[in-house]
């Protein structure tokens, strides 16, 4: 029998869930993101911006139910995210509980918290993988992104992270503050032992939206970049394995995001709710159910929120037609949203959407802001603080 509904959740039906019904396959990636409270206060934190809001938070044993249902569906990998995990007095057990399930674990963090102590437990447990975020290449651009002091902390953590042999895995958020500054981050990333550096240009959701006009480079900025990452790949080889992540908006073809909703993640916000993707709260009208009142099986297959842009029947012209929409599944529902108005429209970030010039202008916006920064006439950066959260950004 199809699983009850509560109140206020559409039935799949009613929100255009394809027809007929392709079949949907389990959840690849269990996403914990077990608090929004961070010691960092960065301007591009994909957080909600309204995060303050909500100070609950789902308990060890709420947490252990979620993993062991998302487990049994099928899920493989477990990240642990936030804000920022280390803050959870209780991460280890999370950790070891998820491990007992079969997860492959990975820890996203600042580094800030990751004392040797609780990494040594870590490792006992058998964390599989850590993932260490840095602001920049310089102290003092670090510690102003974050508005905090924590340049030297993350390069301890980064070197306690290679004594406890795991792969040194390095994410720096690029955009206009930091993007001339990529060949010191590369140096800083070999001299620090990284195996893999990801360099992801700032994407435009959460306090990143609030910020773009600040945050968004210009496209020679962008290009430079480009070359001096490919300079280094061609220089070092596989020593250091550089991704670089281009941001949508100079981009002709949408990201598949997510790898196309209710596909593969789902994501568990502090709270219990549970989400298609980082982003999705920002989506008005749709009523994302909770693991403290649903399972996470009906969640998955029968939500209205999780059936809703599953398939292609919810889609509009150019996507509807497009050759490739199952590839990109018509973009980001986010962006789509965020740039139109409409989350069922196409990405907008696509050369085919009739509103792809909107992105063209915000791109070209940024170079007039640049000049703009030059002579001190800019908004203020909005950095993410509880009272800024309060304020609604
Ligand atoms: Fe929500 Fe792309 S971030 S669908």
């Amino acid at each position: 029998a199809p699983p009850a509904h509560a109140a206020g959740w559409p039935e799949p039906a009613a929100v255009n869930a394809p027809e007929p019904r392709q079949a949907v396959a389990a959840p690849l990636w269990l996403l914990a993101e077990l608090t929004y409270r961070c010691p960092l206060h960065c301007a591009f934190c994909y957080n909600p911006v309204d995060y303050a809001r909500d100070r609950a938070e789902l308990s060890t044993g709420q947490w252990f139910d979620v993993m062991r249902q998302a487990r049994q569906l099928g899920a493989a990998q477990l990240g642990f995210s936030g804000g920022e995990p280390l803050v959870r007095d209780d991460l280890e057990e999370l950790v070891g509980e998820g491990r007992r399930l079969g997860f492959y674990t990975n820890l996203i963090t600042s580094g800030v918290g990751l004392t040797e102590t609780r990494l040594a437990r870590m490792k006992e447990l058998g964390l599989d993988h850590i993932q260490l975020s840095f602001q920049d290449s310089t102290r003092e651009m670090n510690d102003f992104l974050s508005s905090t002091r924590t340049f030297d902390l993350k390069a301890r953590v980064a070197r306690l992270i290679k004594q406890y042999d795991y792969p040194m895995v390095l994410n720096v958020v690029l955009h206009r503050f930091n993007l001339d500054h990529v060949d010191r981050i590369i140096d800083m990333a070999l001299e620090m032992g990284v195996d893999y550096l990801e360099l992801a240009n700032t994407q435009y959701y959460g306090w990143g939206l609030v910020n773009r006009e600040q945050l968004m480079p210009t496209r020679e900025q962008l290009q430079r970049a480009e070359a001096v990452v490919n300079d280094y790949r061609a220089r070092i080889g596989n020593k250091v394995r550089i991704l670089f992540v281009v941001p949508d908006y100079f981009e002709e073809r949408p990201k598949a995001c997510m790898n196309g909703w209710g596909s593969v993640f789902l994501g568990i916000a502090p709270d219990g709710t549970a989400l298609p993707c980082h982003a999705a709260r920002s989506l008005p009208g749709i009523a994302f159910p909770n693991v403290r009142e649903h399972s996470v099986k009906d969640i998955w297959y029968a939500s209205g929120a999780f059936n809703r842009y599953r398939g292609d029947a919810w889609m509009k012209s150019p996507c509807r037609a497009c050759p490739e929409k199952d590839k990109d599944f018509g973009g980001c529902r986010c962006q789509a949203y965020a740039l139109t108005g409409d989350a069922a429209n196409a990405d907008p970030v696509c050369s085919r959407s009739p509103q792809h010039a909107d992105v063209h202008a915000i791109v070209m916006q940024a170079q007039a802001a640049q000049e703009a920064a030059r002579r001190q006439q800019v908004q203020p950066i909005v950095f993410r603080t509880d009272a800024n959260s309060r304020r609604g950004g």
